[in-house]
């Protein structure tokens, strides 16, 4: 294995759209990263990217910008078709890999990348970016050592809006091959990520998918019920089909309501802890003093999710929390998909090493059971 670069860290993008800017106007502000080298099959966007950057390796694709040069970590801010053959690619040479959601297109996928990161001893870190800021790890934790009580019911909203015209507009979106799913895997996936960092492994999935309105192959809305394995069920509704946008988790435990309420980032102020009658007399309105939310607020977002990333690859330690553990809302969006398609409820069993569900969620989906439209 090739020692990382003593120093700056040496830095590719791959695929230089929408979502590398949060990439590279992350990494612009550390000190101890350098993008070297860009790479997108489109001049013009590639090129504006480079510029705006600074960036002086400019390349067609990743096979390019591999032979040309060495670089420490490559991030894919490409479609998500390409993720799983791009951080094979990306960790074969060497390269640490910090992957745009979603990570790949099935389990199967998801369990080939991890492998060659083990074999190779390189980290596959995933952006699941509503899984950071200080707020939501001081929730995290509030749940996590019971002084939130247990979870009982919750509700899980990702109500967004995306025209036809544009956003359906880009070629590898709405569909099976290209996109791997509809909102639920392109949209809704940050809110179950969020949902299932907060409660923890599942047990078992109840959904449905509809194609309501949009022209697209996929499912435009779909509803699930999810039991958790510490017993929480947890209504799900996602759809790009709901104009005033919103974004919503919330988990009633036997002491409390924590809700976040937010569109694509939050902070303290999107939060609210409400306690139980029970644990405040019924009288006082003051939740108790540890659950307050801590002060030195940081949002969500990419800066600190790439700063806890890159803390890990520095010192060679494992991906932090919330960089690690891709599978779980994977395995939530594909027990999604698989339970609408069967028409039955999906439990973590029918997800086992060696199921045909692991292989993806898409092989057939409409063949089993038609969606729902109008
Ligand atoms: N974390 C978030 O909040 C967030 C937000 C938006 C998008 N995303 C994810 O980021 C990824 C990219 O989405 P986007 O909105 O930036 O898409 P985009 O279409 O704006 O950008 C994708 C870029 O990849 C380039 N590309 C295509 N094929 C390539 C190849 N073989 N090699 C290199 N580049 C290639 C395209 O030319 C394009 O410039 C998706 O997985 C998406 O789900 C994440």
């Amino acid at each position: 294995m090739t020692e990382l670069s003593e120093g700056r860290l040496r830095v590719a993008l791959v695929g230089t759209g929408a979502i590398a800017h949060a990439h590279a106007q992350v990494l612009a502000r550390d000190p101890l990263a350098e993008v070297v080298a860009v790479a997108d099959p489109n001049p013009a966007v590639r090129d504006a990217f480079a510029d705006e950057y600074a960036v002086p390796g400019r390349y067609d694709g990743l096979d390019q910008l591999l032979d040309a040069e060495t670089v420490d970590v490559v991030h894919l801010c490409t479609p998500p078709g390409l993720h799983k053959d791009q951080a094979i690619t990306a960790l074969r040479s060497g390269a640490h890999v910090v992957c745009e959601k979603p990570p790949v297109l099935s389990l199967k996928d998801l369990d080939d990348v991890l492998e060659v990161a083990r074999e190779v001893g390189r980290e596959y870190a995933v952006v699941f970016q509503q899984r950071t800021g200080t707020a939501v790890g001081h929730v995290q934790r509030l749940l996590a050592d019971g002084t939130l009580g247990r979870p009982l019911v919750g509700v899980c909203h990702t109500l967004w809006y995306r025209r036809q015209e544009d956003y359906y507009a880009v070629p590898w979106r709405g569909k099976w091959a290209t996109e791997g799913g509809g909102p639920l895997l392109g949209l809704g996936i940050h809110q179950l990520d969020l949902l299932g960092f907060l409660l923890g492994e599942w047990a078992e999935v109840d959904a449905r998918a509809f194609r309501l309105d949009r022209d697209v192959e996929t499912e435009d809305t779909s509803t699930a019920v999810i039991r958790f394995a510490n017993g929480a069920i947890v209504s799900v509704l996602t759809t790009a089909l709901a104009p005033r946008q919103v974004s919503y988790v919330r988990v009633d435990t036997t002491l409390g309501t924590v809700e976040v309420e937010h569109l694509y980032g939050h902070d303290a102020r999107s939060w609210r802890l409400t306690p139980a009658p029970d644990v405040t007399g019924g009288e006082a309105p003051d939740a108790p003093e540890s659950w307050t939310l801590p002060t030195d607020d940081e949002p969500s977002g990419h800066a600190p999710l790439l700063r806890a990333v890159y803390g890990a690859l520095r010192a060679g330690e494992p991906l932090p929390a919330v960089a690690a553990d891709p599978h779980r809302s994977l395995e939530l969006v594909t027990a999604i998909y698989a339970s609408a398609s069967l028409g039955r409820p999906v439990t973590q069993a029918d997800l086992a090493a060696g199921s045909e569900l692991r292989d993806g969620f898409l092989h057939g989906i409409e063949d089993r059971r038609p969606m729902r439209t109008r």
